[in-house]
């Protein structure tokens, strides 16, 4: 039977069974036929089921873009389905596949003997808890919430309500997340003293440079790294997390680290407050710790001394399901719960 033969309804069957929004562009280019159906009525839904395919629960993103501050952030929303509300999904599930990629290196750090690719139903987990972290940033850390307001019972029940929407089995889902954006923020974002000395020793193990902390040397930044024109691209993207590490006379990698112990975990703990976004943003265009500041500073006097809310809210909703949080954190570091389980 000639490809033009199938019936519309059988054609559309096969674009909601399409993995991704590119396969769905993809096939609706190969013949007139497919074309026809594409550009029916029926775009939007074949659209929307790939983005839950390949992004999904979208139903978890929806929550989140459609959030706003009139509203608590539990409830569930119900809006149409539009060509912005689709823009807004892969958006969202773009930056949630760059966790993808990264989870397996922070999950097994330093097991790394048993490091391993996660699987599809792993990935989804991971994406709808990833999901659920950044609405609760983006309705509980925000600049009109300052620190003397996270003890407010009406807004740490607040906080809870969101909590309490997930199972407990959801929430340690979260908590594993929650994990690898600490420590890509603890490693990689703001590294300790004692990372950047680590990490200075392994790239130049032959060294007998001494690494300067507390020093002034550095010179201003490639400031405003967003706009940055030439030296951004030659110096700075060129070699993101090489030059943060290289000694020359216009940087002393011992000024990159940002403090030790107590200092540094307070740093961490500010961090984040950060969503996903952000931290991907960082991640990839801040290799200074001089253009890190510059982002922190650019949201304000709020965001400093400031911890995040999200652990502190997750120990009193396990505490009033009976639980223990103890044995909870352990749980997923034996990989028996959590986004990839042992198997
Ligand atoms: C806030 O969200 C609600 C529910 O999604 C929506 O009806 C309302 O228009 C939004 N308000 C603003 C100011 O965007
Ligand atoms: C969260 O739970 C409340 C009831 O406690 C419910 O009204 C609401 O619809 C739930 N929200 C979601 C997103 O499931
Ligand atoms: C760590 O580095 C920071 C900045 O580079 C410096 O201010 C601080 O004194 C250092 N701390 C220790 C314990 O060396």
């Amino acid at each position: 039977m000639h490809i033009d033969l199938l019936p519309s309804e059988l054609v559309t069957d096969i674009f909601l069974a399409l993995p991704a929004i590119s396969s769905v562009i993809a096939l609706s280019s190969t013949c007139h036929h497919f074309r026809q159906v594409y550009a029916s009525s029926k775009r939007l839904r074949i659209l929307s089921q790939a983005a839950e395919n390949e992004f999904g629960p979208t139903q978890d993103i929806i929550q989140l873009v459609t959030h706003n501050s009139s509203q608590p952030a539990h409830l569930r929303r119900s809006v149409p389905l539009s060509e912005a509300l689709l823009h807004s999904i892969v958006k969202v599930g773009r930056i949630a596949r760059k966790w993808e990629e990264m989870y397996p290196f922070k999950k097994w750090k330093t097991d790394f003997e048993n490091r391993r690719d996660i699987t599809d139903g792993e990935r989804f987990r991971l994406r709808r808890a990833l999901y659920r972290l950044w609405l609760f940033s983006r309705a509980f850390h925000d600049g009109a919430i300052l620190r003397w307001m996270r003890c407010l019972p009406a807004l740490q029940h607040e906080r809870t309500l969101l909590l309490h929407n997930f199972s407990s089995v959801e929430l340690a889902e979260m908590l594993d997340v929650h994990n690898m954006l600490r420590d890509t923020i603890s490693s990689n974002i703001c590294p300790s003293n004692g990372t950047v000395s680590r990490k200075f020793q392994k790239r130049f193990p032959h060294s007998n440079y001494q690494l300067l902390f507390n020093t002034h040397l550095n010179l201003p930044p490639p400031s405003s790294f967003a706009q940055h024109g030439e030296y951004h691209c030659s110096e700075v993207a060129a070699s993101k997390s090489h030059n943060k590490y290289t000694p020359t006379a216009r940087h002393e990698p011992g000024a990159e680290g940002w403090g030790d112990d107590i200092l540094h975990y307070y740093v961490v703990e500010d961090m984040l407050k950060l969503d996903p976004e952000q931290l991907i943003h960082l991640k990839e265009n801040a290799p200074y710790k001089s253009q890190v500041e510059a982002y922190i500073k650019s949201k304000g006097d709020w965001f400093d001394n400031n911890g995040e809310t999200f652990v502190q809210t997750l120990h009193q909703v396990i505490h009033d399901r009976g639980q223990d949080m103890d044995e909870f954190k352990d749980a997923i570091e034996d990989g028996e719960m959590g986004v990839a389980l042992h198997s």
